[in-house]
C-alpha cells in the first residue's frame, strides 16, 4: 500500500481580538459608523478583527489590493481602499435606484456591512502563511483550499452577523452564480466588478496581474 505523502506547511497561529484590534478596524474602515444597528455594527467591526486576529495580517491596510492574489492588483492603495471604494459605490447605487424605485425598499444597513464585509474572507486566501501551504502541498490542500467568499461566510456566521451579510460574503463573486443572488448581494456584485473593472478601463490595475480574458485592455496600451 502506498502511503500518502504527509502534508507540510505551517499555519497560522490566531491571535486574541482585543478591543485595541476593533478600535483599529474602525479607523480602517470608516464607514462603518454609518451602520445605523448598532449591534450590527458591532458584530462588523467584530468580523474583520476576528478574520485578522486568525492570519498574519496585522492590519486590511497589509492586504494588497487586488480581487485574488496577483490578480487584478491596484497600482497603488491597499485593500482599504477596496473595501471604502466598494461601499461608497454600493451605497450610491442603493440612494439612486432607491430614489427612483422606491418600492426596492433597499436595506442601507445590509448594504454598508456587505459591502465593507464582502472580502472579509480576503485575510485568508491572501496570507502568505496559506499561500505557501497551498503552494507546498496542492495534492493535499487544493490551492487555495477555501476561496474567500466562502471563508468570508464562515467569519460572519461565526462572529453571529445575520444570514443575509454572510450570503453577500459568499456570493458577491463567482460563487454567487451557482445561486440567486439577494437585492443588496447584486447591488454589492455590480459595485465591486465596476471597482475592478474602472481601474482596468483607466490603465490603473498592475498589467503582470490582469486576468487572460481582460488582457486586451492592457496590451498594446499607449503610456
Ligand atoms: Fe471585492
Amino acid at each position: 500500500m502506498t502511503r500518502k505523502p504527509a502534508a507540510n506547511g505551517d499555519s497560522v497561529r490566531a491571535r486574541e481580538v482585543t478591543d485595541s484590534l476593533r478600535r483599529q478596524v474602525r479607523e480602517e474602515l470608516p464607514e462603518v459608523a454609518q451602520i445605523s444597528d448598532q449591534d450590527l455594527q458591532a458584530k462588523a467591526v467584530e468580523a474583520w478583527a476576528y478574520a485578522l486576529a486568525h492570519s498574519s495580517f496585522k492590519s486590511i491596510h497589509d492586504i494588497p489590493p487586488a480581487g485574488n492574489p496577483d490578480v487584478n492588483e491596484a497600482k497603488r492603495g491597499d485593500q482599504t481602499d477596496h473595501l471604502r471604494g466598494v461601499t461608497r459605490l454600493a451605497i450610491g447605487i442603493a440612494r439612486e435606484m432607491g430614489a427612483a424605485y422606491p418600492e426596492l425598499a433597499i436595506d442601507m444597513d445590509t448594504i454598508i456591512a456587505g459591502g465593507l464585509l464582502h472580502d472579509v474572507g480576503k485575510a485568508w486566501e491572501f496570507d502568505p502563511v496559506n499561500r505557501k501551504r497551498w503552494k507546498s502541498s496542492q495534492r493535499h490542500f487544493g490551492r487555495p483550499s477555501i476561496r474567500h467568499p466562502a471563508y468570508g461566510a464562515h467569519i460572519c456566521l461565526t462572529v453571529g452577523l445575520p444570514e443575509e451579510i454572510a450570503h453577500i460574503a459568499m456570493a458577491h463573486s463567482g460563487e454567487g452564480e451557482l445561486l440567486l443572488r439577494s437585492l443588496e448581494c447584486m447591488i454589492v456584485h455590480q459595485a465591486d466588478y465596476t471597482f475592478w473593472n474602472t481601474l482596468l478601463a483607466g490603465g490603473q490595475l498592475k498589467p503582470e496581474t490582469v486576468s487572460p480574458d481582460k488582457r486586451r485592455y492592457v496590451l498594446d496600451r499607449p503610456s
